[in-house]
């Protein structure tokens, strides 16, 4: 199973001194492009960075700036709102991950519903795959999200394992692992590219991690705070091992 390494807190780190630092040149660090560097040296698949509307951490010369040091795949999380879209074009990572966003949420909280918006959301599908860029759809496991994600010509789907992530006892938490095993599956047999990824750490990918309709894990928060105690590296190295 492949890694794919969300590196969005370390701009929030970054982001975090930005507007208080008056008294002189704002901090360039942490930079997300030696995080990048970093990751794609540990052996992660991918550098994942998620564009928000709001910008509140990664900003669009981040993209840019990361994709020319990059032989590793970009994947380019966003929503379909224009300004973001319009970055993207520019940028043609190797794939695009469509998640939905709410401007108060802290993260986000659940997959694309696509029947709402879904000739919006068809239309940036579209665009981005003639573009020879891959599409991906962040959904819930959810049956009807597969069948549609397939009907508007995705290439893969992330399924949300936010659920499983926060389920309180091993009895819950089984279940929404079945769910997430059934729904990779009938994405498999859609032909749809199944990844996973949201509130995964070093305990609850391991089951994840044995999800064999599973290609790509996408992980991020848990990895950025590792780190803290053994430097990225180490803490891409050791999730790359878990999930191997
Ligand atoms: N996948 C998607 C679509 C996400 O939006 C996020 C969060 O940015 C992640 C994976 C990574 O989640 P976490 O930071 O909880 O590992």
């Amino acid at each position: 199973m492949k890694l794919g390494v969300n590196i969005d807190h370390v701009a929030t780190l970054r982001q975090a001194r930005l507007p208080a630092d008056v008294r002189g040149t704002p901090p360039g660090y942490p930079d997300p492009v030696w995080a990048a560097g970093v990751c794609q040296r540990a052996g992660a698949y991918a550098v994942v960075m998620h564009l928000r509307e709001d910008r509140r951490h990664i900003q669009d010369q981040d993209l840019f700036r990361v994709k020319e040091i990059l032989s590793i795949k970009l994947n380019l999380e966003m929503s379909i709102a224009p300004s973001v879209r319009r970055t993207a074009a520019r940028l043609s990572p190797g794939q695009i991950t469509l998640v939905p966003e709410r401007r108060a949420e802290r993260t986000t909280e659940s997959g694309l519903d696509l029947f709402k918006k879904s000739k919006a959301i068809r239309a940036c599908v579209d665009d981005f795959s003639r573009r020879g860029v891959l599409v991906s759809l962040f959904i819930d496991a959810d049956s009807r999200q597969i069948q549609e994600a397939k009907r508007i010509g995705a290439h893969a789907i992330e399924l949300h394992t936010g659920t499983y992530a926060n389920q309180p006892t091993q009895a819950a938490a089984k279940r929404e692992w079945l769910r997430l095993k059934e729904a990779a599956r009938l994405a498999r047999s859609f032909g749809l590219v199944a990844h996973a990824g949201h509130g995964l750490d070093y305990e609850n990918v391991k089951a994840v991690a044995k999800i064999r309709e599973l290609e790509e894990l996408n992980i991020g928060y848990s990895i950025v705070t590792r780190a803290l105690v053994v430097g990225l590296d180490e803490a891409v190295r050791e999730m790359k091992g878990l999930i191997a």
